[in-house]
């Protein structure tokens, strides 16, 4: 009998359930009856503090479209995991504890950057653990798709195509922020997607002027409304220049008059042009819902070569999808990496061909 957890950490994401069908079916195919499936609640602090369940067949039946995690999810930041816990425990020794004590002979981590470097510093002491690529920000370096991403970019380019008929109404500029932390990818896709005019991202710090310039440039050529999509985590080029300790003061003092970086751009368009500026910002919807059909298919491919892993004995691995191919990796070559978007790239110069502006020049 072999005996394997399942958890998922960090943000949710649609698809979560269909991966994790996509592992239990391969697992159920390969071993049949001789197969036992714990979850872990709540992330790694499931594994903690060992609240589990047994999850049978059934348990996997009807979920692929079901956005969420049956698991339920926590953050548990990485940098936090060799600190004791509050009742002075150490986290890493909880898990290991878990692990040993119902015998596993192998966990499958469900989770973005900060979850996978938790799972490379299990798999390092000696856990069998296999990674699997979740995330709507597409930043987990080694991957070319995480799963999430490609359903986040739905809502999102739905939301810009809905504000896209609005402000055509009203002859206004609309901002539309999207979400991706550290990171455009989201942006730049959903952007792209739903035919934004300007484009701000963090890997392309922008200069109000010139996002100010591609405005008035619109409306000289006669179109009554601009949209901008803009990256929750789009940076200008002043505060690009400052210090680490310097921009966090500064996001202290924004957060203090402004929700989010979109207010405080539209606040500055509309002191500078006189244009009326409203903001949009779909936030969490962006990781609800059912997945759309391009995440189910990666999420079972995923799923199913997570299993192939297991039965192959082949741990300490990130499952990745490279060309189209579902393919494998050491979860330590990821580890504590981030994938950006290159602002050279051949997405952005096509972008700049478009005419979209990225703020920059
Ligand atoms: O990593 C996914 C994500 O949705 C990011 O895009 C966003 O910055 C963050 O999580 C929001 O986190 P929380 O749900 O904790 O507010």
């Amino acid at each position: 009998m072999k005996r394997v957890g399942f958890l998922t950490s960090g943000g949710d994401c649609q698809a979560l359930n269909a991966t994790m069908r996509g592992v239990a079916k391969g697992l159920f195919h390969i071993y049949q009856d001789e197969i036992e499936i714990i979850g872990f609640e709540d992330g790694y602090k499931g594994l903690m503090y060992a609240n589990y369940h047994l999850m049978n067949r059934s348990a996997f039946s009807g979920i692929l479209t079901k956005g969420g995690t049956m698991l339920g999810t926590s953050r548990q930041p990485f940098k936090l995991m060799r600190v004791p816990d509050e009742n002075g425990l150490d986290k890493v020794e909880l898990m290991k504890h878990t692990y040993y004590k119902l015998k596993l002979d192998a966990l499958v981590v469900l989770g973005g950057n900060g979850s996978q470097k938790t799972a490379n510093l299990l798999s390092e002491e000696g856990l069998n653990v296999i990674g699997l690529p979740k995330t709507i920000d597409n930043d987990l370096w080694g991957t070319d798709m995480t799963f999430g991403f490609q359903s986040a970019v739905d809502i999102a380019t739905n939301a810009i195509d809905d504000i896209h008929t609005t402000a055509a109404s009203h002859g206004r500029v609309f901002i539309v922020e999207v979400m991706g932390h550290k990171v455009g990818w989201l942006t730049l896709h959903a952007g792209i997607a739903g035919g934004a005019d300007i484009i701000l991202l963090p890997e392309i710090p922008y200069d109000l002027k010139k996002v100010v310039k591609k405005i008035e440039e619109r409306t000289k050529g006669g179109s009554r409304f601009s949209i901008l999509a803009v990256a929750e985590g789009a940076i200008s080029k002043e505060d690009a220049a400052l210090s680490k300790k310097e921009y966090k003061k500064r996001l202290e003092e924004r957060a203090a008059k402004y929700p989010s970086v979109a207010y405080e751009i539209g606040a500055r368009i509309q002191e500078m042009t006189g244009q009326e500026i409203r903001v949009t910002v779909p936030g969490h919807m962006q990781r609800g819902g059912a997945p759309v059909p391009y995440d189910r298919v990666i999420s079972s491919r995923i799923g199913a070569h997570g299993a192939h892993l297991i039965d192959e004995g082949k741990f300490g691995r990130l499952v990745v999808v490279k060309n189209n191919v579902i393919t494998d990796i050491p979860l330590s070559e990821s580890a504590g990496k981030l994938k950006t978007v290159d602002p050279n790239g051949d997405i952005i110069q096509e972008a700049r061909l478009l005419g979209i502006s990225f703020g920059d020049k």
